[in-house]
Order: structure tokens, then sequence, then C-alpha cells
């Protein structure tokens, strides 16, 4: 097995100059939830906004002179696009970027931000590799693979070092795999270290998924082996368990992950029952779009019953909007959204239909406001 502690610990020295120790914090509420102590790796919190930045830098720290030189190239839409130009960045060392058109403005606002050269080509993550694959050989390039990589693979390994250096008595950890680079590295380290640990790598749907960061890659010939020899189990989760936990890690902790940092959390919930205590989850990223984020919030409240949708019929004379919008407040609803429809064919000219969205406390009060309602005479759809 070629990554091993040794090579995870001098990953570690150079790595310390540029890279964070993320905090290890408890969570007492989503301890009470699962049942089990709790801890998260705060990833999230890593420079570039995820664990990222340790594998490309320790690879990076290895180039020889005349590697340096010639510049670094790696194909990404997300979060090794971000570590391998930051990490670049600190090593003045020239990096390029290719990213597949569509890929999101802001990922490549950040990048750029960074330093790197972006050259936006291909329709899809593959097609994006083999421009990567030309312009090395066009240009000397030295590619950086996402995690097929022992320096990677090693680069990532370190959070699991500080993890079990952190907190010796962690029984349960689970940790995100897509290419396996992290799930491998962090494996190899804490397996050596302490091999009663239960390790469990966590995957997620086919696309398109929530999880964008760890969709449809899969173990490669260094990192398969890894995950073979040390992985104790495999959970699967599905979308709507990741996105009732990127919601929950924000109600309770304050915490924003993006859908491949929260699938551990999903894996505990769901399907975590009789674990041993403490589990460590490795939020392992929060790179997340904002406007994926609004709409995971709103699915999230309708699903635990606090926006209520209805529809609702009322008279086409004037006052009469107002009179349900006041009959609504005093339901103690607040009204997020509301269409009048005047023009509905499928009423008489004499009606019109009012669609609404209301912020309720929850399920026995979304039952309170349309019983309410009805009693007050009006019919809903
Ligand atoms: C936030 C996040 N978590 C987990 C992963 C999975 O890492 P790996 O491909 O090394 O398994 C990725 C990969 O890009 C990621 O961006």
């Amino acid at each position: 097995m070629s990554v091993g502690l040794k090579e995870i610990r001098s990953a570690r020295e150079a790595i310390a100059a540029s890279v964070d120790r993320t905090p290890l914090v408890a969570s007492r509420s989503l301890s009470l939830r699962a049942g089990v102590p709790v801890y998260l790796k705060l990833e999230n919190l890593q420079k570039t906004g995820s664990f990222k930045i340790r594998g490309a830098t320790n690879r990076l720290s290895l180039l020889t002179a005349a590697e340096r030189r010639r510049g670094v190239i790696a194909a990404s839409a997300g979060n090794h696009a971000q570590g391998v130009a930051l990490a670049a960045k600190n090593l003045r060392i020239a990096s390029t970027i290719v990213m597949p058109e569509g890929a999101s403005i802001a990922k490549q606002e950040a990048t750029r931000s960074y330093g790197a050269r972006i050259v936006i080509a291909g329709k899809n993550f593959d097609e994006a590799v083999q421009e990567a694959r030309r312009i090395e050989q066009a240009e000397g390039k030295v590619l950086i693979h996402p995690f097929d990589d022992d320096a990677i693979i090693a680069g990532q390994g370190t959070l699991g070092l500080e993890i079990v250096e952190a907190h010796p008595e962690i029984a349960t950890l689970l940790v995100p795999i897509g290419g396996g680079g992290l799930a491998g590295g962090v494996a190899a380290a804490v397996k050596a270290i302490n091999p009663k640990i239960h390790l469990i790598g966590v995957t997620a749907p086919a696309r398109p998924t929530l999880a964008d960061g760890i969709a449809v890659k899969r173990p490669g010939r260094r990192t398969a082996p890894l995950l073979k020899r040390y992985l104790d189990q495999i959970i699967p989760v599905s979308e709507e368990e990741i996105a009732e936990a990127v919601l929950l890690l924000m109600e309770h902790k304050r915490i924003i992950a993006e859908g491949a940092g929260a699938v551990p959390l999903a894996a505990l919930l769901n399907h975590g029952r009789g674990l041993r205590g403490p589990v460590c989850l490795i939020v392992s990223g929060g790179n997340i779009d904002v406007t994926l984020l609004e709409r995971i919030i709103e699915r999230g409240l309708v699903r635990t019953g606090r926006l209520l949708r209805l529809s609702v019929v009322i008279p086409d004379r004037p006052g009469a909007l107002a009179g349900l919008t006041h009959a609504i407040g005093r339901l103690g609803a607040n009204i997020v959204h509301i269409v009048h429809d005047r023009l509905s064919l499928s009423l008489p000219l004499t009606e019109t239909r009012v669609d609404l969205s209301l912020e309720t406390r929850g399920p026995d009060h979304n039952r309170d406001i349309t019983a309410g309602l009805r009693r007050l005479g009006y019919p809903l759809l």
C-alpha cells in the first residue's frame, strides 16, 4: 500500500504553513437527535471552503523545480479547481483550470480570484478533462488529478490525523466518497493509529444530485485498494436525506455545508441506528450556491410542515382580498408569497383564486389555519 502514516505525516509538514487546522466541535442538538455523542469536523471553514487545498498543496509541494516552472493544469467545475488554484498561488506556480461550459459563475470567479487562468471547454466534465489533457501535452503542464494520486491522497489524509489526535476516543467516523481521495487518505491515517475505529464511507445518488462534489465519480486505481482495505461499511443516502441534513446543519449549528459535505449527517440520522459513539462526521465542504440553498430551505420547510401552501376562492369584489389577508393574520400565519388570479378560466366570473405560501409554526398550526379559514367561509381548493 503506497499511502501510509509516514506519507501523511510528511504531508502535514508540507501543508502546515498554508492550510488551516479546522475546528472539531461537539453538537448537543445533533447528539440528542442521533442518540450518540456527535462531533463535526468543520472542513467547510477550510481555506477555499473545502478540504481540497490539503491534497493540492501537498502534491504541488512535491513538484521538481523544472515542473514548477512548467506550471500545473487541472480540470474541475468545483472544489478541486479552487484547491489547486490557491495551492499554486501560495507556492508561486502558474495554474490553468479547465472548467466545463455551464460551470457556475461564482465558482469561476472564486477560482480566478486565486490567480488561475480559466479555460472554459467541453459540454461536461469528461470533455473538460480531455481539453486539460490536450493542454498538458501542448504546453507541457503538469496535470493534477483530483483524487487518484498518492500525494493528493496523503494530503487529504491529514484531516484524519487531526481528528484522531484531537479526539482519540472517536469510535465511528463517517466520510463522503467521490473518487475516494478523501476517504482513502483519512482511512489510511486513522486506521494506522486506531484500527478499532469503525469507518463508514457515504455515497450520493447518481446525477443530478445536490451532492455534486461526489456525483458519478468512481474510485480509481490508487484509491480503490485503500477503500477496500480500510472501509468497514458503505452507506448510500438519498436526495431528500441530503437536503434535510443541509437544513439541519444550518438551523441547529449555523453551519453552511454543501450537499457532499452533509452526506455523513444524512447517513447517521437515517441509516445509523446502533452505531457506536462518539461519532465524528466530516463536513468536507461548504461551497453551495445560494440559490440552491434557498430551494433546499423552502422544500425543507414544506416537508416539516412550516410552510403551508393553500389555494382559496374569494368573491371578486373590492376588499375581498384584504378580508382574506386579515383572516390569515388573525390565525397567526405569515404570508410569504401570494398570487391573486382574477383570470382563471376554471372559476365563475364572480370569483377569483388566491394562491398562498404561509410561514407557520408546524403541522398543528396548519390544521388550525385550514379549519379557521373554512369556518370563516373560505372554500379551499
Ligand atoms: C465537498 C466534497 N466532499 C467530498 C468530496 C469527495 O472527495 P473524493 O473525490 O476525494 O472522494 C468532494 C470531491 O470533490 C468534495 O468536493
